[in-house]
C-alpha cells in the first residue's frame, strides 16, 4: 500500500460498525452470519485508507453494553474476534498496518487477550496506518478508569490537583498516543453516539449513513472522506 496524502482530508477516521444483525435477518439467517459479513468489510475499508490519506482508523466492534445480548452471540463475536487476529496477523504486520486495542480488558477472556497483546507487540514498528479496535469499549467506562487512574496518581503524589486540566485527563485515556477522530461515521441509518469516543469527538464530524455494515463498500467510504474536505470546521471559533 503506497502512502498519499489527500489536502484538508480526515487523518483519523472512526466507525461505529452498525447493522449487522438485521442485514442477517434479512436473509433469514443467525446474527452471526452478519458479524462474520461484516468483519470481512474491515480489511476492504483498512485498505483504502493509505490513498485517501487517512492515516488512523478506529472500529467499534463490542460495546461494554453488548454484554447484554444472548450468550450465542457474545460468545461466538468473541470466537469471531480470536480468529481475525489469528487470521489476519501476517497480512496486517505485512500490509504496515500497526494494531492498538482499547476498551477495558478485565472482562475479556485471556485467551483474546493474549493474541491481542501479540498482535500490538508485532506490528509495533508499522507506521503505514494506524488501525485502533474498539473491544469492550465505552466513553464513560474510559473516562471513568482515566479518572481513577488519575486519582491514584495525586493520592500517590505525583500529580498536583491544581494541575489537572483537559490534556491531563486526556493522557489517562486509552486513545491518549491517538489524535482526536476528525469524523466519525455510523452506518445502518441510526443517528446516535452510543458511547463511542465521548471525550475525544467532542468536535468531529459525524456522517450518519443508511447502508448496512456488511454492505459498506471501500468506495462508500471514499466518497464520504472526500467529501469531508468540503466541511467548515471550526471548533467553537467563528469563519474568518
Ligand atoms: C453492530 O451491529 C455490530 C457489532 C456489535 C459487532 C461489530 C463486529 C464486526 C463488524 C466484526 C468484527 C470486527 C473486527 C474488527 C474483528 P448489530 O449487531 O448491532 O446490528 P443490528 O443493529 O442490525 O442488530
Amino acid at each position: 500500500m503506497a502512502e498519499t496524502s489527500e489536502a484538508k482530508g480526515p487523518r483519523h477516521v472512526a466507525v461505529i460498525m452498525d447493522g449487522n444483525g438485521r442485514w442477517a435477518q434479512m436473509r433469514g439467517r443467525p446474527r452471526l452470519f452478519g458479524h462474520h459479513a461484516g468483519a470481512k468489510r474491515v480489511r476492504e475499508v483498512v485498505e483504502a485508507c493509505p490513498a485517501l490519506g487517512v492515516k488512523y482508523l478506529t472500529v467499534f466492534a463490542f460495546s461494554t453494553e453488548n454484554w447484554k445480548r444472548t450468550q450465542t452471540e457474545v460468545a461466538g463475536l468473541m470466537k469471531l474476534f480470536r480468529r481475525y487476529i489469528e487470521k489476519e496477523q501476517r497480512a496486517l504486520v505485512e500490509a504496515g498496518v500497526r494494531v492498538r486495542f482499547i476498551g477495558d480488558r478485565v472482562k475479556l477472556e485471556d485467551k483474546l487477550v493474549a493474541l491481542m497483546d501479540e498482535l500490538e507487540l508485532l506490528t509495533a514498528g508499522n507506521d503505514l496506518i494506524h488501525l485502533t479496535i474498539a473491544i469492550n469499549y465505552g466513553g464513560r467506562n474510559e473516562v471513568t478508569r482515566a479518572a481513577k487512574r488519575m486519582a491514584f496518581e495525586v493520592q500517590a503524589g505525583r500529580l498536583r490537583p491544581e494541575d489537572v486540566d483537559a490534556e491531563t485527563l486526556a493522557r489517562f485515556l486509552d486513545t491518549h498516543v491517538l489524535p482526536d477522530p476528525d469524523l466519525v461515521i455510523r452506518t445502518s441509518g441510526e443517528a446516535r453516539i452510543s458511547n463511542f469516543l465521548l471525550w475525544q469527538s467532542a468536535y468531529s464530524e459525524y456522517e450518519f449513513v443508511e447502508t448496512l455494515w456488511p454492505d459498506f463498500t471501500a468506495e462508500e467510504f471514499g466518497k464520504i472522506v472526500k467529501s469531508y474536505a468540503a466541511r467548515d470546521r471550526r471548533f467553537g471559533a467563528v469563519r474568518v
